[in-house]
Parts: C-alpha cells; structure tokens; sequence
C-alpha cells in the first residue's frame, strides 16, 4: 500500500513533527518522510531486506516515517511509540493496521521485550532528549536483538551554525544542549567523534552520514545520521557516560557545554527584572536557613550575622 493511500493527520500533528515556512504542510510531511525512509534504507547493509522484520520508529509522532512503510507492514512488525498523546490516539485510529502504537513514559521502559526488534528508528529524537540520553540508549539496547540496528538523526555540524551561531570545530564539540535540558523544545547537539566513543561502547558504529557539503565548505543545512549495529554487552548508564580523561576532546567538549549553558543563562538573567539588593539579600538568608545544620556549625550563624548588617548598612558604590 502507499504511503498517499492511508489517511492524513490533521495539521496540528503533522506540522508537530516538522515544518518549514512556505512549504505546503501535508506536501513537506509526505515528502520529509519518504526522504527519511530513502536515508534509513541507505543507510542499513547492501544486503538488507524488510521480509518479517521486528521494527520500532521511536518518538514516531504523526506516523511520518512509518507510514512509508505501509507496505512492508503486511510482512513483518512494525511498532510505533511516541510520549504525545494525541498522536498516538490519531496513529492508532487510523493507521493500526497495519501498524502497532502505544504511548511511552518520558522515561524508559518501554513495554516490549527485551531483545524484541531487528530496527529502531529514531529520526529528531535524541535531538530533544538531553538528561536522559544514557538511560533511552540503554533502553534501545535492552530492546535490539542480537546484531539488531539503530538508526537516529543528530544535530551536527549542517545544524550547529544556524542555531548555536558559531563556526562548528568537531573537536570542541561532544553532547551540548540548548533550550533547557528536556522536552520538546530542547536542541541537543552531537559531534561524530562523540557519538562514536559514547554510544559506540554498546554499538558498532555501522555508518554516518554527515551533511552535504556546498563547494565552499560550507554545510547543507540539514541532520546528521549515524546507523549502529548492537554489540552483546553488559551496558550501565555510568558506562556510557564515562569520560576519557586523556581524550583533548572530552574537556573541550565539556568546555563548550559550559561556556553556552553560561551564555543561555546570562541571556535569560538579562531578560528577567532585576532584584533590588534588599531582595538578594532576602534570597540569600532564606536559603542559608534552608541548610542542613551539622552539630555546632559557626559558619552558618557569622554568615547570617554578615548578611543582615549589609541590609541595615549599606555599602557606598563606587563610582
Ligand atoms: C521532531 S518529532 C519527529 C517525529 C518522527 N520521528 C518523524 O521524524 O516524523 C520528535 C518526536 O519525538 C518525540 N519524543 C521526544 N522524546 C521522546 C521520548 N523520550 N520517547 C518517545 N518519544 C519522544 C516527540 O513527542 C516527537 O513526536
């Protein structure tokens, strides 16, 4: 069956999963989704085929990529899950069969068995979960069969300039997130080198394929995709988390993250109404109350003391 055979969601949720100004909302949905069915497929072994496959579009909103598959749905399992709601009502009411939904938690689990699917696609998902990165890839590994695959969209370098407004130096770069660490709204940044060290000690890395690029260097300004083939080890969250001290990159990156979380938050700081000193001073005190106090701590007690004899004397400023 094609994908223009099955019903349309409404434009609320279709234009959810993606838009760009200009374009004709349902047109960019088919369009988008047929390219990201053409990526994943370029993406997978020559001798890949789809025959009784156990597949996963993870984060699969209105159905934009799965939909493409309506076809090899007939001869395998195609699963689809998502946190929206009404998405996934919508996917169910009209698209179930031949496709499968359920809604998941914002956290893992997710209620199929381990070592179930052959694929999961991930297409603008680990763009939007930050503190909770290690904990999903775990997840997706728990889930994967022996020599199961992974394909997932990340922001790299076609993105990093047009969002983050500074030259892309993969070698600086590792995971930064911009626009609050969870949610829909958030940017989370990888580079290549990266995802290779992180996610690559659960996974072999099968391919990535970065964005084209103009002939004067520059970046299309489009995702990034990395395809990984799971690897039978015992994976933790601490593992894939855990830093390579001698690795430059590593502090770089770290160093990056830092210096754009500091420049967000000066920026949001500047945008709210400044306290007045008395009022700082106020913070300060009740925050001092609220520590735990161990036996007999002088500390807190002369700091208190300091703080209310600012607010009854004032210091001069200088000019
Ligand atoms: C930009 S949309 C992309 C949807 C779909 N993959 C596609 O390419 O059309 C990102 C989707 O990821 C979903 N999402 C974000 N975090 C998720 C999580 N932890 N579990 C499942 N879905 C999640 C969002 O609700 C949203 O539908």
């Amino acid at each position: 069956m094609a994908a223009t055979a099955l019903p349309l969601p409404p434009t609320s949720l279709l234009t959810r999963v993606g838009t760009v100004e200009g374009a004709d909302p349902v047109e960019f949905y088919l369009g988008e989704g047929a390219r990201l069915r053409g990526v994943t497929e370029e993406m997978l072994p020559a001798d890949w085929h789809w025959d009784g496959k156990r597949v996963l579009d993870f984060g699969c909103g209105a159905a934009r990529v799965l939909r493409q598959f309506a076809t090899e749905a007939e001869r395998g399992v195609f699963w689809g899950c998502d946190i929206d709601t009404e998405s996934i009502v919508w996917d169910q009411a009209n698209l179930t069969p031949p496709f499968h939904f359920f809604q998941n938690a914002i956290t893992p689990p997710l209620s199929l068995s381990s070592q179930s699917l052959d694929v999961i696609i991930a297409m603008s998902v680990f763009t939007h979960i930050g503190e909770l990165w290690s904990d999903w890839l775990l997840e997706l590994h728990r889930l994967l069969d022996d020599g199961g695959i992974l394909i997932a969209s990340f922001l790299g370098a076609g993105i990093w300039e047009g969002l983050v407004l500074e030259e892309y130096r993969e070698d600086e770069i590792g995971m930064s997130v911009l626009h609050g660490w969870e949610g829909p709204d958030a940017w989370v940044f990888h580079s290549e080198w990266w995802l290779r060290e992180h996610w690559g000690r659960g996974f072999d890395v099968i391919g990535v394929k970065p964005p084209p690029r103009a002939p004067d260097g520059s970046a299309q300004v489009t995702h990034s995709y990395i395809a990984l083939r799971t690897r039978p080890v015992q994976l933790s969250k601490a593992e894939l988390e855990r830093i390579v001290p001698g690795d430059a990159r590593e502090v770089a990156g770290l160093q990056t993250s830092l210096r754009l979380a500091q420049r967000e938050s000066s920026e949001l700081a500047a945008r709210l109404p400044s306290p007045s000193r008395r009022e700082l001073v106020r913070r300060r005190l009740a925050a001092i109350k609220r520590l735990p106090r161990r036996g007999g701590s002088l500390s807190t007690a002369s700091l208190t003391r300091r703080l209310r004899a600012r607010v009854r004397r004032p210091r001069r400023t200088r000019t």
